[in-house]
């Protein structure tokens, strides 16, 4: 792995210019290959860009080859830590946080914009358990995380590449499950939602593959963690106005 001085980039919340962080795993599984998606700019309103630069440094990373001490930046100790995979405009994380005040909340996302979105309804709301990490969520999590320190991983709605020859940028393969499972602690739990019923067969093709992962289906009551969404997010709600039905994955690490 190679390491990078970081710490500017860490304040303004901008990837560095040139190749992005991308590991090789040599384990023989699939992964995704982002290639230039990984590059996503936009632009903040002159309002998004005041409150980004106040609050970014406290509460935004970008990512780096180092691990987070997430006690220190939550500034608490021995509280579950989920990390969520593809946030977007955070709809549904700053709708959820709030109902799990006792869990630190990790939100992942390439895109500024909606990186931006999730900050501003985080000051607003005077929401404390929420923060943020800019960069590819595999990377983010092999480099940023250590191997069992999580309790849940969340990937809500992730794109769904519904071309052939896109499929293997989808984000849940063998290797991600891998890596996610790697990740969590024993009894921590994985939770994927998708609208679009092609991607939903390929999950299901892979819901036994990983051997650390237990496949506990849908819906789990006694699922140790909020599963419940609270809002119909953007990418969501367009699913279900077309009729798409929303298919749920929960596995569980095993011991
Ligand atoms: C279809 S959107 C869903 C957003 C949100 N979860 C929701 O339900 O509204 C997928 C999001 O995942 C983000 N994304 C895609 N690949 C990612 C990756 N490897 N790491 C982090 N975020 C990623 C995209 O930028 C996009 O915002």
């Amino acid at each position: 792995m190679s390491h990078t001085d970081n710490s500017l980039n860490t304040a303004t919340g901008e990837l560095p210019a040139g190749r992005p962080l991308q590991s090789t795993f040599d384990d023989g599984l699939d992964y995704p290959r982002l290639g230039s998606v990984s590059f996503r700019r936009g632009t903040l309103t002159s309002g998004q860009a005041t409150l980004w630069e106040e609050h970014w440094p406290q509460l935004g990373r970008i990512l780096a080859d180092e691990r987070i001490d997430v006690a220190a930046w939550f500034g608490r100790s021995g509280h579950p830590t989920i990390v969520e995979i593809g946030s977007g405009t955070g709809t549904s994380t700053a709708a959820m946080a709030p109902l799990e005040p006792e869990t630190n909340i990790i939100a992942v996302e390439l895109y500024k914009p909606g990186l931006a979105k999730l900050l501003g309804a985080v000051v607003r709301n005077g929401i404390t358990n929420i923060r943020m990490v800019r960069g590819d969520g595999v990377e983010v999590l092999n480099r940023m995380f250590e191997p069992e320190s999580l309790d849940g991983i969340r990937v809500f709605f992730p794109d769904p590449w519904p071309k052939a020859r896109h499929h293997k940028r989808r984000i849940i393969q063998s290797g991600t499950l891998r890596l996610f499972a790697s990740r969590l602690r024993p009894g921590g739990v994985l939770h994927v939602a998708t609208d679009h019923a092609e991607y939903a067969e390929w999950i299901s093709e892979l819901i036994h593959v990983e051997p650390h992962l237990e496949w506990m289906g849908w819906p789990w009551d006694e699922c140790p963690q909020l599963t419940d969404r609270q809002v119909i997010t953007k990418f969501e709600g367009k699913g279900l106005d077309k009729n798409h039905v929303i298919t749920e994955f929960l596995w569980r690490k095993k011991p």
